[in-house]
């Protein structure tokens, strides 16, 4: 069943387990993630990016698609907007029935930041919305995303308590769409910001963590673990080994089907080692 996110993250985080949060781009993905969480009997978020959105030209299309993919799962599946800048994009996914949001006003001075941040935050606690946002260094511009940020615990600290925001993604090593998994985790920092900070922690940009670390970093603190790039590598990939194997096909599902499948055996796989079941 489509169950709140703050349920899933809150449940998750003092039980000490790690929740999968993987994004959407096809309503393939949305039926491979819950497929894939099916098999491993773990709850899911499935996550639609701004970027997504603006592939897809609106919100609402994909957005009712996943919504609807969820509510027919056996395992609770919660539907997020990710990395969303906009605020009427926020309050659209609110309208929509979205559980949980990111806002990333990091862009900003610090002070206005946590001001929109603030305004996200009221807007979506009415709504019984669930508001994740990140803090990588303050004033610096790459936020969580480049591998040289790092999150301090006491500013950390201090922003949650200045924005009311329900979860927050930290710098410790990570950066977006890594192909290999070279990426090394900061785990005492982890540890240092589970101390400090008293709402649950989100790890961006986790492809690129070798699998021993996504279980380490768990271990240290983190709640909720955002994996992308890693999926659409075994998406494209299946779709790609299909393809060179039969280059008379037409019919798209041909080839769709085989990425799905993929991208559910990688997902079930990936809960595992985030012992998120
Ligand atoms: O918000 C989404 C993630 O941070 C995904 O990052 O594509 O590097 O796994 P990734
Ligand atoms: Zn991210």
């Amino acid at each position: 069943p489509l169950v709140p996110t703050g349920q899933i993250v809150g449940d998750a985080a003092r039980a000490g387990r790690g929740v999968g949060a993987f994004n959407v781009i096809q309503l393939e993905h949305a039926q491979a993630l819950v497929d894939g969480a099916e098999r491993a009997g773990a709850p899911v978020i499935l996550q639609i990016s701004e970027n997504a959105v603006k592939y897809h030209r609106a919100l609402e299309p994909i957005g009712l698609a996943t919504l609807a993919v969820a509510r027919t799962a056996s395992v609770p599946v919660a539907v997020h907007l990710d990395h969303a800048t906009r605020p009427e994009l926020v309050r659209e996914a609110v309208a929509l029935g979205f559980g949980s949001v990111m806002y990333d006003a990091s862009v900003l001075p610090y002070d206005e930041n946590v001001q929109a941040t603030r305004d996200v935050v009221e807007h979506c606690h009415a709504a019984g919305v669930f508001v994740e946002a990140e803090l990588g260094e303050v004033g610096g511009k790459d936020g969580v995303h480049a591998p040289g940020a790092r999150t301090d615990p006491a500013e950390a600290a201090a922003f949650v308590e200045a924005t009311g925001i329900d979860a927050l993604a930290i710098a410790v090593g990570t950066s977006h769409a890594m192909l290999e998994k070279t990426a090394s985790l900061d785990l005492d920092l982890i540890a240092a910001n589970r101390k400090a900070v008293p709402v649950p922690l989100v790890l961006h940009g986790s492809s690129g963590v070798p699998d021993a670390d996504l279980t380490r970093a768990v271990e240290a603190g983190m709640t909720k673990v955002n994996i992308a790039t890693s999926l659409n590598q075994a998406f494209t990939g299946a779709v790609r080994d299909y393809l060179s194997a039969n280059p008379k096909v037409v019919d798209t599902r041909k080839y769709l089907a085989p990425g799905r499948d993929a991208v559910a055996a990688e997902v079930a796989r990936l809960l595992g080692v985030l012992r998120a079941a």
